[in-house]
């Protein structure tokens, strides 16, 4: 008989630029106030790399804390998972550098683009691998150095985006525990309304190219947050019932932190209070791919959760891409081990 296998988070690290900026700092650069980004956003400051770091830095960072905690060797590693739309280079994979600067010779490597939904599509990917028996301890790390593609003259996202990276380690068991239930979906007919233009094929990089600004990302701010209250909100409901929880059920509500208003708006959708609803915003601003996981990390080291304490992650992003996960938690937290 074959044994129906399930995948359980063993470990989690996180890694941040030491730099961090606040509003303030950026009252220098644009046309905007503390005030403003505080009460539109929630954020109050974000770390930001220096020149010349790639995103594997950080990435590697994380990735070896992730290790640690779980007890496990990068050679013991199947597949390592990178979730990023900003990756080192366009190739090799950023997977691919991590692999090399972790010392996992031998791991299948694949980079996920999904925007701020990367690190679910990532953590999803991960558990059907697990599931087929195939992978029995993989990575999947969620990093953005979204400073790299930031126009520090567009006032109406310099504001949110920021630089980080977090990592989780999955292992397979047998017991029905873990990862419990997933979703992910996208609709790419509004794919314009968050996107970089330049850089790929369609506008490789030229003179032309550059002065018009098309290697920045660019956002209708308002339109993604109309998508991502309503998505978020769905998907979430949606997820318990094929699950089978209830909102009582859920421990600790962990969503992408795009804008305090959003996950305030998807708390309200499911009924739950904001003591039970992660939110580190205001310190990291907006990390897209790296958001859940930094905050699995501290989750995770402030002893925030217990083992049979069940999480739901939430996420969405450029694509339109967005997925939940509930996930068991099972793993003596950090501070007890
Ligand atoms: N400081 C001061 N004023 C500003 C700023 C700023 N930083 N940014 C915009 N404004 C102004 C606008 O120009 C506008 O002025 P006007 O009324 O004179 O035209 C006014 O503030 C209101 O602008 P809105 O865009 O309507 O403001 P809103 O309340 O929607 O907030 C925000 C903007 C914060 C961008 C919000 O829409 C948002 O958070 N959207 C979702 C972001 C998101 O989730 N992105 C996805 C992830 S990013 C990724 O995938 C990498």
């Amino acid at each position: 008989m074959i044994k129906e296998l399930f995948a359980e988070v063993v470990g989690t690290g996180s890694a941040l630029p030491p730099k961090v900026v606040t509003n303030v700092d950026l009252e220098r650069i644009v046309d905007t106030s503390d005030e403003w980004i505080y009460t539109r956003t929630g954020i109050r400051e974000r770390h930001i790399a220096e020149e010349g770091e790639p995103a594997s830095k950080y990435a590697s960072i994380a990735a070896e804390r992730a290790l640690e905690d779980a007890g496990v060797r990068p050679e013991q590693l199947d597949f390592i998972l990178v979730a990023t739309v900003t990756p080192d280079t366009p190739f090799p994979s950023t997977s691919c550098i991590l692999q090399k600067k972790l010392g996992a010779p031998g791991a299948a490597c694949m980079d996920v683009a999904a925007g701020c939904s990367g690190f679910i599509y990532g953590l999803v990917t991960a558990d059907n691998l697990i599931k087929t028996g195939s992978y029995k301890t993989i990575l999947v790390v969620g990093v953005e150095l979204l400073s790299k593609i930031t126009d520090w003259t567009d006032r109406g996202t310099c504001v949110l985006l920021a630089d980080g990276a977090g990592a989780a380690v999955l292992r397979a068991s047998e017991k029905k525990t873990g990862i419990l239930g997933t979703h992910l979906g996208s609709d790419g007919n509004l794919g314009h309304l968050l996107h970089m233009p330049g850089g790929g094929s369609l506008n490789p990089a030229t003179h032309e190219t550059i002065e018009a600004r098309y290697h920045y990302l660019k956002m209708s701010g308002n339109e993604v947050f109309k998508h991502a209250v309503q998505v978020m909100g769905d998907i979430s409901e949606k997820l318990l019932d094929v699950v089978g929880l209830k909102r009582e059920d859920i421990s600790l509500l962990v969503p992408h932190q795009a804008n305090l208003r959003i996950i305030q708006a998807t708390a309200r959708r499911l009924k739950l209070p904001m003591d039970k609803v992660y939110v580190n915003i205001d310190r990291y601003g907006n990390t897209s791919s790296a958001t859940i996981p930094i905050a699995l990390d501290e989750i995770n080291r402030q002893g925030l959760v217990k083992p049979g304490d069940v999480l739901v992650m939430v996420a969405f992003g450029a694509g339109f891409t967005w997925g939940v996960a509930a996930l068991e938690w099972t793993k003596l937290n950090t501070l007890s081990s």
